[in-house]
């Protein structure tokens, strides 16, 4: 297999390190932050990857410029996919919406295969609907010739001091060497315990496997086959958003008020088989306190006394009245307590792009160091838990609070490096 690598919504280069480490190279880089004029993000990719093309654009503006490859990577982020019929224009997914811009690079350039991350709550939006965005996107793959295999990884679960939890979506052609060999597996539940990308990178026990069709009527799970409405036909469209297939998922999806997929799955021809498994690892475990430098002398990390109590109460459990200033609705908001400071001998919660700045939150990391003081933590930990190299968003312009923003909109690097391994 060829390796070139194409990256979109870059950020800081996570894929692009973990293709590093597992024999990929990336040929072609984007990354565009919308409505700023100073692109953080896109600096320290090219400082630290300045032999590669990268290109900072909106992708809406430079899919053609893109060259041809052999494995598509990107983590975006997660937003309402829902088409509609509109009336000047036929019918035309949400303006905006990143994933058509990547489908858009997946039927221009056909890459073997495409590996994409997202949050976990992708399976299960929008709220009134569960499910129907990820249905919308595996039909998506369905029309443009791919098979998928998705899987939720919790970073933590095999050894990695946060506790992360993903989605990550592997697809490919069914002319490519993984199309031969689900072509040859026996049976979904052999592919989705052992013989497909996930399971062959990361210990697996697998629940029951269940069936979940892509017709957007069915009152089961399982309870497809007699579905009399017409199923609206794959026609082939010029853009992946226009397609009648999407619309009538997007219209007719189900309200169910639990998603229909599990944590992992497959989709092959507008079929799906989905389940749940745990996680088996027994190597090494890292913890919070595996990460944090040994001195840290600067102030500014730790907290002031006087806002203690404020760190205390947005930290502790709550129930208490409050009010919609527009509207003056009154509504009990409750909450329970967050560990503070966060256990050291346990992986972080997961790292969110607020973690910046000295503000009191409830969602900052705190700790308490070898000093005996509280303090929040910096930004080469912040680093370390995602395992990007130390000081990795250090450039000549960085504020130090985007260092952290760039740190929670990134990947466990390691993590993926695995699987882009097992790709291979
Ligand atoms: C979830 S982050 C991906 C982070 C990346 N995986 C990393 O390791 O740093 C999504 C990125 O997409 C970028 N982005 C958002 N809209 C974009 C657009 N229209 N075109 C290109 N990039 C965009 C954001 O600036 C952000 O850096």
């Amino acid at each position: 297999m060829s390796n070139s690598v194409v990256e979109l919504f870059a950020g800081v280069g996570g894929f692009h390190l973990a293709a590093k480490e597992s024999g990929w190279k990336v040929i072609w880089a984007n990354q565009w932050e919308p409505g700023v004029k100073v692109q953080h993000a896109f600096d320290c990719y090219t400082k630290n990857f300045p032999d590669t093309v990268a290109v900072n654009d909106d992708i809406a503006n430079v899919i053609r410029d893109i060259p041809k490859h052999d494995l598509l990577v990107g983590g975006f982020p997660c937003q309402d996919y829902s088409v509609a019929a509109t009336k000047a224009k036929g019918i035309q997914g949400k303006k905006g919406v990143l994933w058509w811009e990547i489908s858009r690079v997946i039927k221009l350039r056909k890459p073997p295969y495409v590996l994409l991350e997202n949050v976990d709550r992708l399976l299960k939006s929008p709220t009134a609907q569960r499910g129907r965005d990820f249905a919308i996107m595996l039909a998506t793959f369905e029309e443009l010739g791919y098979t998928v295999e998705w899987r939720v990884v919790n970073a933590a679960d095999y050894g990695y001091p946060q506790r992360r939890r993903r989605v990550f979506i592997f697809a490919w052609r069914n002319n490519t060497d993984w199309g031969k060999r689900f072509k040859g597996c026996q049976s979904r539940e052999e592919w989705l315990g052992e013989a497909g990308l996930f399971p062959t990178v990361f210990g697996t026990k697998l629940d029951k496997v269940g069936e979940v069709d892509l017709e957007p009527k069915q009152t089961t799970l399982a309870d497809f086959t007699d579905d009399a409405r017409p199923k609206a036909r794959s026609r082939k469209t010029k853009d992946p958003a226009d397609s009648e297939r999407l619309l009538d998922i997007s219209n007719n999806w189900q309200a169910y008020k639990l998603s229909p997929f599990k944590k992992t799955g497959i989709m092959a021809k507008g079929k799906v088989w989905t389940a749940n498994y745990d996680a088996v690892y027994d190597g090494e475990r890292k913890l919070l306190g595996d990460v944090l430098e040994p001195k840290v002398t600067d102030p500014w990390f730790y907290l002031d006394k006087d806002e203690l109590e404020s760190w205390k109460y947005l930290k502790g459990s709550k129930k208490e009245e409050r009010i919609v200033k527009a509207t003056g609705f009154k509504f009990t908001y409750a909450e329970g307590p967050l560990p503070f400071p966060d256990p050291i001998d346990r992986p972080s919660r997961t790292m969110i792009t607020g973690e910046g700045g000295k503000a009191p939150s409830r969602f900052k990391h705190v700790i308490k160091d070898s000093t005996r003081k509280l303090r929040r933590i910096t930004p080469v930990e912040a680093e370390r838990l995602n395992g990007f190299p130390d000081d990795w968003t250090l450039t000549d312009t960085m504020p130090l609070n985007f260092r952290y923003f760039c740190m929670g909109n990134a990947l466990v690097v390691p993590l993926v490096t695995e699987m882009m391994k097992g790709i291979q």
